[in-house]
């Protein structure tokens, strides 16, 4: 394993499996009554949030602890970043106080690669921008592994605002790794100019992706990264490219249904498709937990007692 976990393409297979091999193994210990292990005591994880989370900064707080790590969160607002503190000076004041995990969030694409130039502890990628989101796809695979088994072959069809989306493309690289089959399903206009490049097939018609598919991954509509019209209204999107009970009895009767949250219900999926027994999507935030505990883990070199 490398020292911090930036992109979901600086994962060797081999990294990738020992990770999701380490989370099964944690979530045992998650079913005993005293859930807690010793691992991580005297170790300090940061947790940088500089854009909002509701998943992804509870689960590495959760995770943290129950490896009983300290944690320290920051957040930017109502820090000193808003009197225009830089990044580096925040990161210089974090690795002050001994941090040996930094977990940072950003707006921008990159400002991981950046922090851990500056650090001399982990850093962890909790999502950068439009770039990446690493631990998402492996709580994403790990939730596809424990429902469907082995991922090589699988057929993931990945629909919806991908141009946006740091989740998609994270799993395509993560998946392709995993040898999974994955086709991204979205308009043109939201599909980013280099998907040409991406280890992964593309269409325009769900309908015709769905009978094939073993996962349909639905993704949020970003409209607060939308600085124009990218399709003609919520209703034509929906009709063109919303899982509803229709297109959901076009799935095979095993094929399961993911979404990273927070979602857009009514809008890419129907709230009776989220909350049916094939949607993975209550489990995919418990998973979270154990995935973050697994990277933390590994990176940060504890033992499972
Ligand atoms: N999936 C995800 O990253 O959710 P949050 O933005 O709530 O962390």
């Amino acid at each position: 394993m490398n020292r911090h976990l930036i992109s979901a393409g600086d994962l060797a297979k081999d990294d990738a499996l020992l990770i999701l091999d380490t989370a099964e193994e944690l979530a045992r210990v998650s079913e005993r009554s005293i859930k807690k292990l010793p691992t991580l005591r005297g170790r300090t994880v940061v947790n940088l949030f500089f854009e909002d989370s509701t998943r992804t900064r509870i689960s590495f707080e959760a995770a943290a602890k129950r490896l009983s790590a300290d944690v320290i969160n920051f957040s930017a607002k109502g820090s000193s970043v808003s009197k225009g503190e830089s990044l580096k000076d925040t990161a210089l004041t974090l690795e002050a106080m001994g941090a040996d995990a930094v977990v940072i969030r950003h707006g921008s694409s990159g400002a991981p690669h950046r922090l851990a130039n500056w650090v001399r502890g982990s850093v962890v990628n909790a999502g950068d921008g439009t770039h990446e989101h690493p631990t998402q796809a492996l709580l994403d695979a790990f939730s596809m592994r424990r429902r469907l088994g082995n991922l090589e072959g699988r057929k993931v069809t990945i629909v919806g605002d991908v141009l946006h989306s740091r989740v998609a493309r994270s799993n395509v690289l993560l998946l392709a790794t995993l040898g999974a089959e994955v086709t991204l399903v979205a308009p043109p206009t939201l599909l980013p100019v280099s998907v040409g490049t991406w280890p992964c097939e593309v269409s325009y018609d769900l309908d015709s992706v769905l009978p094939k598919s073993d996962v349909v991954m639905m993704l949020r509509v970003q409209k607060e990264r939308m600085n124009a019209a990218y399709f003609p209204s919520e209703r034509e999107y929906s009709r063109r490219y919303g899982l509803d009970r229709e297109r959901f009895a076009k799935m095979p009767d095993e094929a399961i249904v993911m979404h990273p949250g927070p979602m857009n219900r009514g809008m890419e999926i129907a709230a009776e498709v989220a909350d049916s027994a094939r949607s993975t999507i209550v489990e995919q935030v418990a998973n979270g937990v154990t995935i973050r505990m697994a990277v933390l883990y590994l990176l940060l070199g504890g033992e499972i007692a």
